[in-house]
């Protein structure tokens, strides 16, 4: 199995009164990047964290900031996030009117770009934009709750992504979001997954923050302290 799986917490799932304190914790124990997830009460029926609030958590940690968008029309706030601080900005397909031109208004910033496919959304959606990816999110649940259960017919879609992703040479990451624990993420490595998000399974998990990230890898004990 991959050791070398990237771990992105959503803090979606962490204490909100003390989000800034959530953070550093999750980076001190070993978390690879930061999973932001960005609702907007019209594209998913949840509402949740705005550029000022990304700002204001930036100086927490130096982790990349995932910024997922589930906002619609999305090219307004592209900026804002921008500005905001993040490292990287995923969007859906359907949230804009033109794919390709969000992913290169993204890219033009210095922004890493990703593309998000909800369970329904075809693998194929991705072949005329592989050039201006640097990652792609697999929805394993609909996007606007935490504490979901993991899709399992997404399986297939990360290992049909693997395999287009490898076809075109490209350094492009697979990210699996929603419902993702250590069993669900065994799985999604050996579909194809190179980077998983979780937030139950490391705020509300039986260890600790560390331990809760250690077990997503694969590992029994965690070697960060
Ligand atoms: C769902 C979000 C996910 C969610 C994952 O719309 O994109 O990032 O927070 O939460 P868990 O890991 O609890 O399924
Ligand atoms: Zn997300």
């Amino acid at each position: 199995m991959t050791q070398n799986v990237l771990i992105s917490p959503s803090i979606l799932s962490a204490d909100f009164a003390r989000l800034g304190e959530e953070v550093k914790a999750i980076d001190l124990a070993g978390a690879d990047m930061i999973h932001i997830d960005v609702m907007d009460g019209h594209y998913v029926p949840n509402l949740t964290i705005g550029p000022a609030v990304v700002k204001a958590l930036k100086p927490h940690s130096q982790k990349p900031f995932d910024v997922h968008l589930m906002v619609s029309p999305v090219d307004p706030l592209i900026d804002a996030f921008v500005d905001a601080g993040a490292d990287l900005i995923t969007v859906h397909p359907d949230s804009g009117p033109h794919l390709h031109r969000t992913l290169q208004t993204i890219r033009g910033h210095g922004v890493k770009s990703g593309i998000a496919l909800n369970p329904a959304t075809h693998a194929d959606v991705i072949d005329y934009v592989i050039d201006d990816i640097d990652l792609i999110l697999v929805m394993s649940v609909n996007p606007g709750f935490g504490g979901q259960s993991f899709i399992r017919s997404q399986l297939a879609k990360i290992e049909s992504l693997r395999n287009k992703v490898e076809r075109s040479g490209q350094n492009i990451i697979i990210e699996v979001d929603g419902g993702v624990n250590p069993l669900t993420a065994a799985d999604c490595i050996n579909a194809g997954a190179n980077a998983l998000v979780a937030g139950s399974a490391v705020f509300k998990g039986a260890g600790t923050y560390a331990q809760n990230i250690a077990a997503l890898r694969g590992n029994q004990a965690s070697q960060v302290a």
